[in-house]
């Protein structure tokens, strides 16, 4: 087999950058990026790329065929906010997805799969700072997904042998790709209009405090976790690096831009926030695989509007 790897979902917010980082280290013919729609940054047609439905089990085996591919990441999902509005779309793309991943992998038809869950498997009942394990009762039907998939995933890889890893991202702050409809798109548009506008209205509360983090650790976290020997197969890691509001960022923002004003007005989104933990504890990654974050708020901050300026 080829050591080619897939990209499922590739023109979101996190597929585009995985993209890139994958292909400068494995090569660009090496990193299949494929998506529902065509790409909108021409970065992802420097090498292969595909129109494929996740939700489309035929479809996939052919590309996978056609391409000899031996690892995929499955980045298609709705996320929080949208999921809200359309559940049963959401639970559709969400499993069956999943689901055509892992049947794949347990047919031996590729040998290993990422699969990222989220902070929103917690619920109002964990506790504030969210332990690996404990009480896990989502009332999102985006966190209810998640929480299936996370079953889903321990489940192939214990009975079936099937090699898929997974992290529970936190809100993910990137400035490339606009965000995909999550409850924390909030933490990039907040920059970019700090730099067009010199103001921000926010639709969470100024205290909603959330685990976030910069999308270069994400990526990072990622890769070694795929890259691991000794991460356990099936379980979806906690990863922190920073636990921060709006009004913190607000803060930091004004560090670097004085005049800037932000004004609070919760929305929809605002009760999903507070369902979710404002921290995580990820002592299982730190031991597991080494996992250390590289990105504060205020490295985050100079980072944004640096890249935004370009
Ligand atoms: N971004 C975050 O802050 C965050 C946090 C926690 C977990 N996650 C998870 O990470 C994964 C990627 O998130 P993202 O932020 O990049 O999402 P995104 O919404 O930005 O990107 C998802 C991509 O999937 C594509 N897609 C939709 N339906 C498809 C289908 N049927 N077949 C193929 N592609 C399809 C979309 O066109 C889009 O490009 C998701 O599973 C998400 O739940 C993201």
């Amino acid at each position: 087999m080829e050591d080619r790897t897939l990209i499922l979902g590739a023109c979101g917010q996190i597929g585009t950058e995985l993209v890139t980082r994958l292909r400068k280290q494995l090569g660009k013919d090496k990193v299949v990026a494929s998506d529902i729609r065509p790409p909108e940054d021409d970065k992802l047609g420097e090498g292969p790329f595909e129109i494929i439905d996740a939700t489309n089990y035929f479809a996939l085996e052919d590309v996978i065929a056609h391409y000899e591919i031996h690892t995929v990441y499955l980045m298609a999902a709705m996320l929080s906010a949208t999921a809200e509005k359309f559940p049963m779309k959401a639970w559709h793309l969400n499993m069956n997805s999943l689901f055509n991943v892992l049947n794949l992998a347990k047919e031996k038809k590729i040998e290993k799969i990422f699969w990222p869950s989220s902070i929103a498997v917690f619920g109002p009942d964990t506790p504030d700072t969210a332990p690996q394990q404990g009480i896990i009762e989502p009332n999102t039907v985006y966190g209810i997904s998640k929480l299936a998939g996370e079953h889903w995933c321990n489940y192939y890889s214990e009975k079936f042998g099937v090699d898929v890893r997974s992290i529970r991202y936190p809100g993910l702050i990137s400035w490339k790709t606009a965000p995909g409809g999550g409850t924390t798109d909030y933490a990039i548009a907040i920059y970019k209009e700090a730099l067009e506008k010199g103001s921000y209205q926010s639709y969470l509360s100024a205290n909603s405090t959330l685990p976030m983090m910069y999308m270069d650790d994400a990526i990072d976290a990622t890769l070694q976790l795929m890259n691991s020997d000794t991460a356990v197969r099936g379980k979806a890691y906690n990863i922190r690096s920073m636990s921060i509001s709006p009004a913190d960022m607000e803060q930091s923002i004004k560090e670097q831009i004085p005049d800037f004003k932000c004004t609070y007005k919760p929305d929809f989104r605002q009760k999903i926030a507070d369902s979710w933990p404002s921290d995580v504890e990820d002592q299982d990654a730190q031991i597991e695989w080494n996992w250390k974050p590289k990105f504060d708020l205020q490295k985050t901050t100079q980072e944004m509007l640096n890249a935004l300026r370009d």
